[in-house]
């Protein structure tokens, strides 16, 4: 199975809608990721991503084609030496290990390429499977905010996770 990280091209729209374009991905995501998600969106979300130099945000791309998205939002202030991890697999993939995969290559080049001590994520309590593959990945749980999410009428609490650059 090869799995590789890219920048986001445009000639990868039709995949961003039709694999992004999912209620089950929305909903263990914050509210400026869409359901639904029109080619308007997409256009605008791929237009921006791919502004960035260096890169922050990648597709996850299985056998050439782009199937997810990974990106890291570096902070500031105070908080700058930290990056946040946000990412979603097309569900047709789910449970093959590629979002562990993605995160570990993530990673490493966010690492490699910002000046940061730590990367974190952020899962929903109920994100049985993003918990995981963080774990998966060397992370662990820092903290559990107690229903600090309200997401589609549904109160929620924030696991916290984290890796060190050791
Ligand atoms: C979370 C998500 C990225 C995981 O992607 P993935 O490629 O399926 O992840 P992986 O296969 O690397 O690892 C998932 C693990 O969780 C397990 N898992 C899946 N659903 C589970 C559940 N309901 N309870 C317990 N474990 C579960 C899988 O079996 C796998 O573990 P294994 O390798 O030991 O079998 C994908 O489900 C997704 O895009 N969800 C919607 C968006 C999202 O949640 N993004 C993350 C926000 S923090």
């Amino acid at each position: 199975m090869e799995i590789n990280l890219r920048p986001w091209n445009i000639s990868d729209l039709d995949n961003l809608v039709k694999f992004g374009n999912n209620f089950k991905i929305a909903s263990n995501l914050t509210d400026t990721f869409p359901y639904p998600l029109t080619y308007e969106a997409g256009t605008n979300f791929i237009t921006k991503v791919s502004a960035d130099s260096p890169a922050k945000v990648f597709a996850v791309v299985f056998n050439g084609d782009a199937i997810g998205s990974i990106g890291l939002f570096p902070q500031s202030d105070i908080f700058k030496k930290n990056a946040e991890l946000g990412y979603w697999i097309a569900e047709p993939y789910w449970g093959k290990g590629i979002a562990t995969k993605a995160i570990l290559l993530i990673v490493d080049y966010g690492f490699k390429t910002f000046d940061l001590t730590r990367i974190f994520a952020r899962p929903f309590g109920s994100n049985r499977a993003s918990a995981k593959a963080l774990e998966k990945a060397g992370f662990s749980l820092e903290a559990r905010l107690k229903n600090t999410i309200f997401k589609n009428g549904v109160f929620q609490d924030e696991l916290i996770f984290g890796i060190l650059n050791h």
